[in-house]
């Protein structure tokens, strides 16, 4: 299958250390960084913004997978791309009707396009974007609803899951929420290949640890 991104959530770091955090979650070899960005509406949290995706990338090289947690995602793909973000993965549920926009403006930005649900919207709605002549290039279906971390895996996700990978061999599906050892087997057999965790990365002694049992499980 497509080889595993495994992605700790930088949501369960400490922010007040967002450098060092992100070299740490690297050194224990990560090959993405899940940055959450939250707006307060369309999720009760708030997280980061732009002006802190600029400051970690004076920093890292890495791959910044961004999570947008927001109302209106267009207004924060120039200022993202300007920022250093690799990918910008928006939510269909607040999408349904300019998706194909918002899509051109991530890639000519420079940025890789993605598409999430919440646990709630059917696989369905977000087959036209993997289908357009303009894709998505990753979907990343939530496992919890989106908020906040440190919350329980929904086993029945893997539905969605598995229909995607049947439909679509060479896709990047993408996993977040409740992800570590325990739930790592369940998304893996599913066909999810790109793995978000967050407080089984940074809640253990040793990360490094999780990260290569969890990739174990997506490579073999
Ligand atoms: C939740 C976020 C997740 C969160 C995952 O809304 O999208 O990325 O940080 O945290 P864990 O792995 O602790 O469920
Ligand atoms: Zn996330």
């Amino acid at each position: 299958g497509k080889p595993a991104k495994i992605a700790p959530s930088m949501l369960s770091s400490d922010f007040a250390n967002l450098a060092s955090e992100a070299q740490r979650m690297l050194d224990c070899g990560a090959d993405w960084l899940h940055m959450d960005i939250m707006d307060g509406h369309f999720v009760p949290n708030l997280t980061i913004g732009a002006p802190v995706i600029k400051s970690l990338r004076k920093h890292t090289k890495a791959y910044l997978d961004c999570h947008l947690m927001v109302t209106n995602p267009l207004d924060y793909v120039e200022p993202l791309g300007d920022a250093g973000a690799s990918g910008f993965t928006f939510h269909i549920e607040v999408t349904k009707e300019n998706w194909q926009e918002l899509v051109e403006r991530i890639k000519s930005k420079g940025m890789r396009p993605g598409v999430s649900l919440r646990p709630g919207t059917p696989i369905e709605e977000v087959y036209p974007l993997i289908e357009s002549a303009n894709p998505v290039e990753m979907v990343l279906v939530m496992t919890v609803e989106p908020g906040f971390g440190g919350q329980k895996f929904m086993p029945e996700m893997m539905d969605k899951v598995r229909t995607l990978r049947k439909k679509y061999p060479s896709l990047d599906i993408e996993v977040d929420g409740g992800l570590g050892p325990s739930t790592i087997d369940m998304a893996a057999s599913a066909g999810a290949n790109c793995i978000v965790a967050g407080s089984s990365v940074f809640g253990s002694p040793k990360p490094a640890e999780v990260i290569s049992a969890m990739r174990k499980a997506v490579d073999e």
